[in-house]
């Protein structure tokens, strides 16, 4: 099958959070499927860098009358077979160096519309037939970026080649692409368009909506969150939307990419391990704290985050109860960045005890592996979580998650109770209400386990040997494309 895949980001180029490990990956699992997979990019310079041998396929001009050209070239990966990448190349809106969404003083881009449109736009184009020499069957758009692929597909005039499937996978509803409606008349779409059954939002233009409301096929990032979307607890204004769409929407699980994640193989952690041999892992912590000036206590539990500093983390809860958690002998080591106040507060805290608290600022891929490596328990206490990565690294890692039981977390991670470390199906540690109280709970209960050695290992190794691979994913997605074909 043909199968465009159409995203903002794509690890190792261009990434901003896990839908750039996503798009990264998928397309790799649909090659490894035997599948014909193609990727369309913005022409961001990190992107551009990234993508070898490109040539042009055509000139186009956006629907505001912007000349620009489409390339292809070809993404390399060591071990596999390359990925044909489609640039739009477009230097007035993507030659910005950086964020690919805002710019240095964290402001969304005042033309994103325009940047993420054409982005939709060039992926119907290629469905219309835009590359004589490759037509898609089907458009796989990820997230409000590319959200407009599968609207600028329906509203397209009939080719007389066949017809085009569209997917459309939501990894986020809170980011939405909202807009002002004044804006709707730039990017070429018919009036009917913008209405109630299409991109119309309370007055403003949701680019988000056009992949919801035109796809033929919707899927989100895990089941649970896939029912959560649909309740107006979660359903961020959408839930309607949603619930009447859901015949034809379904939750597939994020996998892991074992080419990027694995202890036993990954050159950026210090010593390589497997759940048979574990010394490794003890290298890695102490290496880690050594590195990280923590105290070098091989029975100190370490605490590790990996994450985006913003609300939808929960990190206030790992900063509440950091008294507790250092209290009862823990350390914590954390990665992230975003939110200003957050950075300030876990600074704080690194600055008043650093052999116990150690805080990086900034983005750092090495380094989140490196925690992963040498970390006993990965926090993951999200408000909401559509799937989530760092909690199936942490497994893969045998850094235990700790998670606030909703999303892909919950469908992902396995609370070590009595009964489920019985059946050895215990992965981890959950908890469902979201307050510090249910937090501490589980944060002892993790220090519970760590003093009983024989139990910590058994955990870990059922959190180790979870199955997260990217064939079962790819054959679900492959159901899909075959059903929005249909
Ligand atoms: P989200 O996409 O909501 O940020 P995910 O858990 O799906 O959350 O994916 C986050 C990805 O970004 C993971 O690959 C994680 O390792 C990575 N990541 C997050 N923050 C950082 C950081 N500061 N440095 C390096 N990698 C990070
Ligand atoms: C989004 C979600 C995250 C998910 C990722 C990849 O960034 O916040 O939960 O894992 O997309 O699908």
């Amino acid at each position: 099958m043909k199968i465009l895949q159409v995203s903002a980001e794509l690890f190792p180029l261009l990434k901003t959070g896990g839908l750039a490990d996503i798009a990264g990956a998928m397309p790799l699992a649909l090659k490894a499927a035997g599948q014909d997979a193609r990727v369309l990019l913005p022409g961001f310079p990190a992107i551009v860098a990234g993508v070898a041998d490109t040539a042009p396929v055509a000139g186009f001009r956006a629907p505001w009358g912007e000349p620009a050209l489409l390339l292809l070239g070809r993404i390399a990966t060591p071990g596999a077979p390359d990925i044909p990448a489609y640039l739009i190349d477009a230097p007035s809106l993507y030659d910005r160096p950086g964020n690919p969404y805002e710019d240095p003083r964290h402001q969304p881009y005042g033309d994103n519309h325009r940047r993420f449109a054409l982005l939709g736009w060039v992926a119907a184009q290629l469905a219309q037939g835009l590359d004589a020499a490759w037509r898609p069957e089907i458009v796989h758009a990820h997230d409000w970026h590319a959200a407009l692929a599968p609207a600028y597909m329906a509203f397209a005039p009939p080719t007389g080649g066949p017809r085009v499937g569209s997917v459309f996978t939501v990894h986020n509803l809170a980011f939405q692409g909202l807009f002002a409606a004044s804006h709707f008349a730039e990017l070429g779409l018919p009036a009917p368009a913008f209405s109630i059954d299409g991109l119309e939002y309370h007055g403003q233009l949701s680019f988000m909506k056009g992949g919801l409301c035109f796809a033929d096929r919707l899927t989100t990032v895990s089941p649970t969150y896939a029912r959560e979307i649909q309740t107006p607890a979660q359903g961020c204004g959408l839930d309607g939307l949603l619930r009447s769409r859901s015949g034809v929407l379904s939750g597939i699980l994020n996998a892991v990419d074992d080419q990027v994640w694995n202890p036993a193989t990954d050159a950026l952690i210090p010593h390589r391990y497997d759940p048979l041999r574990l010394a490794g892992k003890a290298r890695c912590k102490a290496a880690l704290q050594d590195e990280l000036g923590l105290a070098p206590l091989a029975d100190a539990p370490l605490f590790v985050v990996v994450s985006r500093l913003t609300e939808q983390k929960g990190l206030h809860l790992v900063l509440g109860g950091l008294d507790a958690l250092l209290a009862q002998g823990g350390q914590l080591a954390l990665l992230g960045s975003g939110d200003a106040v957050l950075e300030t507060a876990f600074r704080e805290r690194a600055a008043a005890a650093p052999r116990s608290v150690s805080v990086s600022v900034g983005y750092n891929e090495s380094l989140a592996h490196r925690l992963f490596g040498g970390g006993d328990v990965t926090l993951v206490p999200s408000l909401f979580e559509p799937c989530g990565l760092t909690q199936m690294y942490g497994l893969k890692y045998g850094s235990l998650p700790l998670v606030h039981r909703v999303g892909g977390l919950a469908d992902t991670v396995v609370d070590a109770t009595l009964e489920d470390m019985a059946d050895g199906t215990a992965t981890g540690f959950s908890f469902v209400d979201f307050d510090a109280d249910s937090y501490a709970r589980a944060v002892r209960r993790a220090f519970a386990l760590y003093r009983r050695p024989s139990d910590w290992r058994a955990v870990r190794a059922s959190a180790m040997g979870r199955p997260a691979d990217w064939g079962s994913a790819a054959a679900r997605y492959l159901a899909i494309y075959a059903e929005a074909l249909a």
